[in-house]
């Protein structure tokens, strides 16, 4: 079973998330105690994107975070470093547009796009700081980027529960439902080492995005980041 360790070499990801492909989905919203959709829609609303749009919607896996875009008419990009994510998406989704990139070089012109985001992605990333130029890159001038990411929760006692108590529950349940059980130590792993939302904010203004500004949801257990490529 592939699991990746937090060297994040691009290659073991992408085999870990190509095993979690078939079950993805059902473990998102379980392991998440269904705050996965008032996330989502959370940020929906940040992106704003309007019908005729171009959005790119990068880690976008099966494209559940890509989903509402198309619903509304957005001209979305659902792209992905695992095939075997790509394909339970294209299977379901065979309406949409899903493409295989990595965001670290992505296969994309200058200013493509109206929008990037990206939901439970830049945290696998082992060069998130060349991730969030490259998205920066495909942005159109005014254009927008939003990350929805896990990140640490603002209120100490409610912190050492999470980490202590909802962390580690995780796993048990994956070797039950999941078909990768091991990722989904990694997916603890992984969040404990992630940066707060202050430092990751300081990263997308180093990257060149400006007016950048966070929002915690659920007491911070995941934050929107977002941040507007300066017009010309
Ligand atoms: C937890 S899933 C999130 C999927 C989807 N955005 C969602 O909200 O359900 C993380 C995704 O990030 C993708 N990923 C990891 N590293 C990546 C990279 N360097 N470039 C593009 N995608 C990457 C993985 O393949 C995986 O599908």
């Amino acid at each position: 079973m592939n699991r990746a360790d937090l060297n994040k070499k691009t290659k073991d990801i992408a085999s870990m998330f190509d095993e979690v492909a078939p079950r993805y989905d059902l473990m998102n919203g379980i392991a998440s105690l269904g705050q996965h959709i008032y996330w989502r829609k959370q940020t929906v609303a940040a992106v704003d994107a309007r019908p005729g749009q171009r959005v790119l919607d990068i880690a976008a896996g099966t494209g559940t975070s890509s989903e509402p875009f198309a619903d509304a008419g957005v001209d979305v990009v659902a792209a992905d470093l695992s095939e075997g994510m790509l394909a339970v998406g294209r299977k379901r989704r065979p309406d949409m547009t899903f493409v295989q990139a990595d965001v670290t070089d992505l296969p994309f012109e200058d200013e493509e796009f109206d929008a990037v985001t990206m939901s439970y992605g830049l945290r696998n990333v082992a060069d998130f700081p060349r991730a969030l130029r490259e998205m920066y890159r495909v942005t159109k001038p005014g254009g927008r980027i939003v990350v929805l990411e896990f990140s640490t929760p603002a209120f100490a006692p409610f912190a050492a529960i999470y980490k202590n108590c909802v962390l580690p529950a995780i796993p048990p349940v994956a070797k039950v439902l999941s078909s990768n059980p091991e990722s989904y130590v990694y997916l603890g792993e992984s969040i404990l080492d992630w940066p707060g939302q202050a430092e990751l904010a300081q990263h997308f203004a180093d990257a060149g995005w400006a007016d950048v500004k966070y929002r915690n949801l659920t007491g911070g257990i995941v934050a929107i980041h977002r941040g507007f490529k300066p017009s010309k």
